[in-house]
């Protein structure tokens, strides 16, 4: 870090946190950045703070248009399910389109890159988009039969009809799940019973790293599979990725699969009138891997979830109506449905929607966008940030863009890669906002507020208005802050993003992020329900937290969650496979990948078609993110005397971190012979791991 840039150094207390990672020092953001930016009033913390909760969130609810004004900001009757703004009604399209008409109809709503360059950008101005949305919703409405309160899984990839789908749900209160494009047939015909969907939008093909992908193909077997499951697709409604051309050999199911490009000539020029929503309606279900079991559909309200992300991407993203937005997450991960789609177009942003892979066709890729759209917010992952660093450290510099603010999110970002961040990429000019958040939270709980807070590389910074954590060890006592110990990261309060409950399971919601803490059952008071968000973290003397990782069997890999049990199950639907244990494994570009370890049944022939059936097995279950990195066949898992599978020792033996006593398992020797089989006969020397690794699957 250059030394002019460091304004404040850290306390001397705080360098001797006993931890890995030596403290960063401070950089602040620019005069220029200040003096432009939405938020610059110190006094927001006062009026966030827990003695204006919950009045205090009005600010965020007052950036939307409200059909009907609420008369209870947090209703907690039905604790921990909160309500926000009960008896407002709003309706979220009407928000992100209409209301922006009168003012910027002929302005970027969406700038869509496709990934062939030389593909021609498109853009859809808020015209465009009010015209897209309304004839699209006239067909969900009339050909389709849907209507407020149904559900319906989306399977899209990034094309701009993504958003328009979205949108045209929740003009009419349909509740959209849309599954990551990404994602296999099976995991999305899951989602598709979970969810209890009867339609499902999808598209034909997507471009990605250089090949046109057949994604209709993904169609029949998400049909095939909720059809098992006991929920039957009545139509599949198909956007083609060239309209007018059909750019996949899989055939249409007569009857059953609709070309949405031909059905809209029947709604040409249709209008339908946004339904008023009550606030706590939800508004889409998400879903995201967890410890056990299937996925969760987290359900998202209406008005508490756009109000917070419209807040969150006005004061944290600095959005204003005049800057050209990119952030290059997936719309189908919740990144994308908070901060490209309904907290930018809340705003009346321009954002930008990139189909392809950042790296493709060349290093210089995402520099050229950057420059031929003049964007200036730029918004990514530390995967993607490792990924563009390798591929191309002086690329940036080639290019003539100008950010003046850049995100990070989803996993821990290395001070040596934020500084690379930083200094290249943002040419020194740009701030920075490290932002943690889930799935769950609909928005963001930790980070800088730009204009006010300077910079710590690797740190998230403190939490963001209205948010209140807490860490606490294991037995509920508080760590107090600038102790340089590390507990589970809790938030004292609800806020209007967090996630109403579990779709179809309350008590899987209460039971995973409420009972380890929760003070009183019966308690109708907010106050007694701190929501465990599963992460360990440390929190400095000056307030910023740094984030150490999950606490749970879920592993973060280039930023999305996988659940271990997840890949475990699918391993062992293959005949041969007896036990399975994944654990995961420290990876330079995307952060944490598994690792997968096997001992297979009595008699069944292990070699590499055994290890290429599991791999192919999880790629269908799951989808082709979930590879493992390697797949291990071990003559028996390392097991406590009660037979747990011992994971943490697993988890030692893929990151070459000291195993610790062994000597207590059922089976201590199979672990010299699993170390061998991983690391080769000698021994190397015991690295130091990253914190969440250390305890990773280690059993009570
Ligand atoms: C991790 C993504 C460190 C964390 C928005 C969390 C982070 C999980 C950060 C949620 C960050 C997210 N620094 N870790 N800035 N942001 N995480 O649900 O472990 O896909 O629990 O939501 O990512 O992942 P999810």
């Amino acid at each position: 870090m250059s030394d002019k840039t460091v304004v404040e150094d850290t306390d001397a207390s705080e360098a001797q946190i006993e931890v890995h990672w030596k403290e960063e020092g401070k950089i602040p953001p620019s005069p220029a950045f200040v003096a432009q930016a939405n938020m610059t009033d110190t006094g927001i913390y006062e009026r966030f703070s827990l003695d204006n909760f919950p009045d205090c969130f009005k600010e965020y609810a007052d950036l939307l248009t409200w059909d009907q004004g609420w008369e209870t900001t947090l209703d907690t009757s039905d604790a921990p399910c909160w309500k926000w703004f009960v008896g407002g009604k709003l309706n979220a399209c009407f928000n992100c389109v209409d209301r922006h008409l009168d003012r910027y109809k002929n302005k970027a709503a969406l700038i869509y890159v496709p990934e062939p360059e030389d593909e021609a950008h498109s853009v859809i101005t808020y015209q465009e988009l009010y015209v897209r949305v309304n004839e699209f919703a006239a067909l969900l409405r009339d050909f389709a039969g849907l209507k407020a309160g149904d559900r319906v899984t989306l399977h899209m990839p990034m094309v701009p009809e993504l958003p328009v789908t979205m949108l045209a749900c929740a003009r009419l209160g349909i509740i959209h799940s849309e599954v990551f494009g990404g994602f296999s047939g099976q995991a999305c015909g899951e989602r598709i019973a979970d969810s209890g969907s009867s339609v499902l939008i999808t598209t034909d093909a997507y471009h990605r790293g250089g090949k046109l992908i057949d994604h209709k193909a993904n169609a029949d077997i998400a049909c095939e599979v909720s059809e098992k499951a006991g929920q039957a697709v009545d139509k599949v409604l198909v956007w083609q990725r060239y309209p007018g051309k059909s750019s996949s050999p899989t055939p249409m199911v007569e009857g059953r699969d609709f070309i949405v490009n031909d059905v809209l000539k029947d709604h040409a020029g249709q209008r339908v009138e946004p339904v008023p929503m009550p606030a706590e309606a939800p508004l889409f279900l998400m879903y995201t891997s967890g410890t056990t079991g299937q996925p969760k559909g987290c359900e998202h309200s209406t008005g508490g979830y756009l109000a917070y992300a419209a807040g969150t991407s006005k004061y944290v993203q600095d959005i204003h109506p005049e800057d050209v937005y990119w952030c290059m997450a997936d719309i189908g991960w919740i990144t994308g449905h908070s901060y490209i789609v309904y907290g930018p177009l809340a705003l009346a942003a321009s954002s930008v929607i990139f189909e392809g892979v950042p790296t493709y066709p060349d290093a210089g890729r995402a520099w050229r966008i950057a420059e031929r759209l003049d964007v200036n917010i730029f918004h990514t992952a530390p995967t993607t940030i490792r990924m563009l660093r390798k591929a191309g450290p002086d690329e940036p510099k080639k290019y003539d863009y100008h950010f003046k603010h850049m995100t990070t999110v989803g996993e821990p970002i290395e001070p040596l890669v934020w500084q690379w961040y930083y200094d290249v990429v943002g040419k020194g000019e740009a701030v920075i906002v490290d932002t943690y958040w889930q799935t769950e939270t609909g928005g963001f709980l930790c980070s800088t507020l730009p204009a006010l807070q300077s910079m710590k590389p690797g740190s998230a910074g403190p939490a963001v208005p209205g948010i209140h954590p807490v860490i606490y060890d294991e037995d509920g006592n508080e760590i107090p802050p600038g102790s340089g110990v590390a507990g589970n990261i809790c938030i004292r309060n609800p806020w209007p993003g967090g996630f109403q409950t579990i779709w179809g399971d309350r008590e899987r919601y209460v039971e995973t992020y409420y009972a380890k803490y929760c003070k009183d059952k019966n308690s109708k008071d907010w106050r007694d329900w701190p929501y465990l968000t599963g992460d360990g973290a440390m929190e400095a003397e000056d307030g910023y937290f740094r984030i150490l990782g999950r606490i749970d069997d879920v592993i973060n890999v280039a930023g999305h969650r996988l659940g271990t049990k997840e890949l475990e199950s699918a391993s062992l639907t293959v005949d041969e496979v007896a036990e399975a244990a994944v654990v995961p494994v420290v990876d330079e570009i995307k952060g944490r990948v598994p690792d997968l370890y096997v001992s297979l049944k009595p008699g069944a022939d292990g070699g590499e078609a055994v290890q290429k059936k599991i791999v192919a097995r999880i790629e269908t279950e799951i989808g082709k993110i979930a590879r493992p990195k390697h797949v291990y066949i071990v003559p028996d898992m390392p097991k406590t005397r009660s037979g747990k599978i011992m994971r943490r020792v697993l988890a030692a033996i893929s990151n070459t971190m000291d195993i610790g006593d062994v000597t207590t398992l059922a089976n201590p020797d199979v672990v010299e012979e699993i170390r061998v089989l991983v690391q080769g006969k000698d021994k190397l020397a015991a690295k130091e791991g990253p914190e969440d690794l250390k305890t990773f699957g280690e059993e009570g």
